[in-house]
Parts: structure tokens; C-alpha cells; sequence
């Protein structure tokens, strides 16, 4: 078990969506103290001020993506926190619905290194100091897409399909150590937060963001490895493996209509 209660729990990306819901249910299971880092000033002011009434909560303005201000950020929130016990890397961005042919270089790196790379620094700067103490938890948010090549999102699943690859790993590492620091990598289906607005789903629901996050929080206190929203993703790589492409294509890709999920895609639109 990783209790929340009594730990430091530190989310990125805690201003917005999953993120910021998991930030309060850290608050209402005991934790210590919350630390949001996120890029969006506003929407980390009007969370802390949200909820400061339930408990002790501290917000970060930091670009995830340049790895100078994370390093900065580190010290900073150890020196004012103190050590931190729970890591959710959840900041993401996806950046449009365009086939890959037209993606920008800017949109290709930008994905890749929020989404990807940031987790593994962010990661890197906790993970010695957890072991050291044998004692920690890094919880990171995948995706499904990084478990089927969905068309139009492909940087998208690029970037979680890494993610899934590179935490399970140091979930071994880390029992291969013996050590109690714990990873956990969560893969959700499409969540109703803004964040894939547009979305269209004809078999399975599109999974709405508090329950989701309740999941996750359970996941992290369960000392889950793996994780996949809803249950029957767990399924998918059997199925990859066991039939033909063409197969596989024809049944969750056109008659499921996973492959057509992101034609209507708008993203969230600014107010
Ligand atoms: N919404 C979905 O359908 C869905 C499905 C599967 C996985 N996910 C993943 O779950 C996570 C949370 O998604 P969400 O739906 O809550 O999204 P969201 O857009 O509501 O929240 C993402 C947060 O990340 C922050 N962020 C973006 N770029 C950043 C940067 N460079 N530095 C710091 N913060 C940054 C944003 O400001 C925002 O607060 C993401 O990693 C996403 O890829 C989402």
C-alpha cells in the first residue's frame, strides 16, 4: 500500500482536468501537502485558492518542457515542502488532429518532450533521492493511444506509447532493487476533461473525469503496476498479437470505430 496520507504529493499538470481533480482527492485523503506545477498561472491560482480550505497546498508555475526551469523548481518546492513521497507526472498536450504528413516539427517536439521526456527528468530528479529513502511512489499517465496506433494522433501516441515502455521498465528496475519505491503506469481511454473535445466514441464510453481520477488515485494506494481505463484494454495487446492486422483493423478500427474516434477532434476551445 502507498498511503497519500501523511505524504508530500506533488502533480503536474494539477491545474486542469484529471489533474487538478486528483490534486483535491490527494487534499481529502490526508495528504500532507499538494504541490501543482503547471504552465497556466491562472488556472494554478484559482486551484490554490480553491483549496487551501482543505488542506495544505502550494502551486508552481513551471514549464515541464525545459528541463532548466524543472531543476530550478526541484529545489525550490524541496526547500519549501520538504521531500516529496508521491510524483503524478499528468501534464500532456495533444496538438492537433492532422494525419502525420502535415505535422509541424514544432508540434513533433513539443509533444515529445511534454509528454515524454518531461515525466523521465521529472522522474530523474526524484526517483535517487525516493530510493535513497526507500520510500516513494511515481505515478505516470499514459494513454490507451499508447497502446493502439490511432490514426491522426500518431505524435500523440508516439509520446505515450514511450511512456508505457520506459515506467513499466523502472517498475522492474525498481523490484529488481528490492526497493519499495513504487511506479505505476495508467493508460486511460478518452476522458471527458476539454482535452480531446470533439471526440466521437460508438462502443466505448468516454470515461468522465472524477471516477476516472478516483481510479487512479486507487491505483497509486493499491500499488497498482499497470492500469488500463476501462478494464477491457488490458485485452488489447492479446488481441494485437493473436490476429491478423487486417483483422484487428477491421474489428476495433472500423466496426468498434476507434480509427475514425478523432476526425471530428476541435480540442479545447479557448474562451
Ligand atoms: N483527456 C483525455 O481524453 C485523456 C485520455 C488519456 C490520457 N490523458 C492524459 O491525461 C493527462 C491529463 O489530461 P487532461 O485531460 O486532464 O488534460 P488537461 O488539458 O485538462 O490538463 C493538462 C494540464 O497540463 C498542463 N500543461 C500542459 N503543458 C504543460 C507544460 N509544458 N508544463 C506544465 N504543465 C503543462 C496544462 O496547463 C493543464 O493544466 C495528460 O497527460 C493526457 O495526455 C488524457
Amino acid at each position: 500500500m502507498t498511503k497519500i496520507k501523511g505524504n508530500n504529493v506533488l502533480i503536474t499538470g494539477g491545474a486542469s482536468g484529471i489533474g487538478r481533480i486528483m490534486g483535491r482527492m490527494a487534499l481529502e485523503r490526508g495528504a500532507k501537502s499538494l504541490i501543482i506545477w503547471d504552465i497556466n498561472e491562472a488556472n494554478i491560482a484559482s486551484t490554490v485558492e480553491e483549496y487551501k480550505k482543505l488542506g495544505t497546498v502550494k502551486g508552481y508555475k513551471v514549464d515541464v518542457s525545459n528541463t532548466q526551469q524543472v531543476q530550478e523548481i526541484v529545489a525550490q518546492t524541496e526547500k519549501e515542502c520538504g521531500n516529496v513521497d508521491i510524483v503524478i507526472n499528468c501534464a500532456g498536450i495533444v496538438a492537433n488532429n492532422e494525419t502525420f504528413d502535415k505535422q509541424s516539427i514544432r508540434d513533433i517536439e513539443r509533444t515529445i518532450s511534454i509528454n515524454t521526456t518531461a515525466p523521465m527528468i521529472i522522474a530523474q530528479q526524484f526517483l535517487p533521492k525516493m530510493i535513497e529513502r526507500n520510500h516513494g511512489h511515481i505515478c505516470n499517465i499514459a494513454s490507451a493511444a499508447g497502446m493502439i496506433s490511432n490514426p491522426r494522433m500518431s505524435v500523440y501516441a508516439a509520446s505515450k506509447w514511450a511512456v508505457i515502455g520506459w515506467s513499466d521498465s523502472v517498475r522492474i528496475e525498481l523490484k529488481q532493487m528490492k526497493s519499495k519505491v513504487r511506479f505505476t503506469t495508467i493508460a486511460p481511454y478518452f476522458i471527458n476533461t476539454g482535452m480531446f473535445d470533439g471526440v466521437k466514441s460508438r462502443f466505448f464510453k468516454i470515461l468522465k473525469p472524477e471516477p476516472t481520477s478516483k481510479k487512479i488515485m486507487n491505483a497509486i494506494e493499491r500499488n497498482r503496476n499497470f492500469k488500463g481505463i476501462p478494464f477491457g484494454y488490458h485485452f488489447i495487446r492479446f488481441c494485437q498479437a493473436i490476429l491478423p492486422t487486417s483483422i484487428f483493423d477491421y474489428i476495433f478500427g472500423e466496426f468498434v470505430g476507434i480509427f475514425h474516434a478523432m476526425d471530428n477532434f476541435t480540442g479545447r476551445q479557448k474562451k
